[in-house]
């Protein structure tokens, strides 16, 4: 599987921590590329027109809490983006959500932590059903 990354500052150690943990996954890091503060917005964008454009097939978006990378990769049609915080929200962004984008807080997190909800997210499967319908109402209403 070809996966996307991507974080500011806030993410960055974690980011790279998680490049190293998950050898036998290929992995297109869109940047940051040291801990230096910059504006996460523009590498979460990048991460995104990844996913849209099929380059990677899901992604993972990092900053400090996980929050503004979140707001930032929602804003994208076609983007799932879940913040999860523990191993119940990154099972049920896969099995309720589809997520295409797992948000993790470099600064919530532990390292161990954080590849815990990584496992979890790419193991857990989409159930589909009601859930689809779900997804497509709000994809309808997206402009
Ligand atoms: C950067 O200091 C911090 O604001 C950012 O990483 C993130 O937490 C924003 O939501």
């Amino acid at each position: 599987m070809k996966l996307g990354i991507a974080s500011d500052h806030g993410g960055f150690q974690l980011k790279e921590a998680i490049k190293k943990e998950f050898k036998e996954i290929e992995f297109i890091d869109y940047g940051c590329e040291n801990e230096e503060s910059v504006d996460y917005p523009k590498f979460i964008q990048k991460l995104c027109y990844g996913i849209i454009s099929k380059e990677v097939e899901k992604g993972i978006a990092i900053c400090g809490t996980g929050i503004g990378a979140s707001i930032a990769a929602n804003r994208h049609k076609g983007i799932r983006a879940a913040l999860c915080h523990n191993e119940l929200t990154a099972e049920m962004s896969a099995r309720h959500n589809n997520a295409n984008v797992l948000t993790l807080g470099g600064r919530i997190l532990s390292n161990e932590e954080a590849f815990k909800l990584v496992h979890i997210s790419l193991d857990t499967e989409f159930e589909g059903g009601r859930h689809e319908r779900r997804i497509k109402a709000i994809e309808d209403f997206q402009s």
